[in-house]
């Protein structure tokens, strides 16, 4: 697929990195491309362009930058968004509103006021520590789970697959308003890490099916 990244900070980096290996064409959208230059060639041989010129072509976006940076980027790009199928992996943390809805939602919002309905928001990664994006089996054996969730059944089977393709456990947690769970989830597994694993970021969650 063709897949443009938002950001290329470290969560952009480790997906990117991966779907490229696994045969995707991946492109960098940057705020400031020209610095960035021959970056991400070294990597993988993708290319770091504008954002416009990230999105364009682009099947599925996959939102990598911080949360209070969603909305501007959301409402700016909307035309180019929509349609698309657009991953929101950003944690709002204290940013999250008072009325409790999610940061996808808000997403979804934001693509909505700019451009009318059709955008495809999918919600995921949004809990899995950037650390542990190179290493789907933890060191124990077990395929790291990915939480998505989503309103659009297609965008989510594409969503499922990507994350197969790096290697890990797609966990379909439902609708997109599940991801206001995913959103306070996300503090609740840092501070899991910070106390129990030291705080490395190399913890994940894993949900185990048990006998039926
Ligand atoms: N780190 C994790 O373990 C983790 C895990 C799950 C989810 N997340 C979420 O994923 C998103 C990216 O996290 P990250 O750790 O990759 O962050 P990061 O390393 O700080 O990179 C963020 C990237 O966003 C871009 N950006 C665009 N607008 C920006 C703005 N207004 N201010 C700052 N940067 C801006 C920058 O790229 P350019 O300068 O090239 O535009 C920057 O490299 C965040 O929403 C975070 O909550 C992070």
């Amino acid at each position: 697929m063709n897949i443009a990244m938002i950001g290329t900070g470290r969560m952009a980096r480790g997906l990117g990195t991966g779907w490229s290996k696994a045969g995707h064409r991946v492109v960098y959208g940057s705020r400031r491309p020209q610095q960035r230059e021959g970056w991400a060639e070294s990597l993988d041989q993708a290319q770091v362009v504008d954002q416009a010129a990230a999105l364009a072509g682009a099947e599925v976006v996959v939102i990598a930058i911080p949360f209070t940076a969603v909305a501007a980027f959301a409402q700016a790009h909307a035309g180019q968004l929509q349609g698309k199928i657009v991953v929101d992996i950003t944690n709002p943390f204290d940013h999250l509103p008072d009325n409790r809805i999610s940061a996808a939602e808000m997403t979804a919002q934001a693509i909505a006021e700019g451009a009318g309905d059709g955008a495809r928001v999918v919600a995921a990664f949004k809990d899995n520590f950037a650390r542990t994006l190179g290493e789907p089996i933890d060191p124990g054996g077990l395929r790291r789970d990915v939480h998505y969730a989503g309103d659009d059944a297609e965008a989510k089977a594409v969503v499922a697959q990507l994350a197969r393709d790096l290697g890990f456990e797609p966990v379909d947690c439902g609708a997109l308003k599940a991801c206001r769970i995913l959103d306070v989830m996300v503090p609740l597994m840092i501070d899991i890490d910070r106390r129990l694993a030291g705080g490395q970021g190399q913890s994940s969650w894993k949900f185990v099916v048990g006998d039926q």
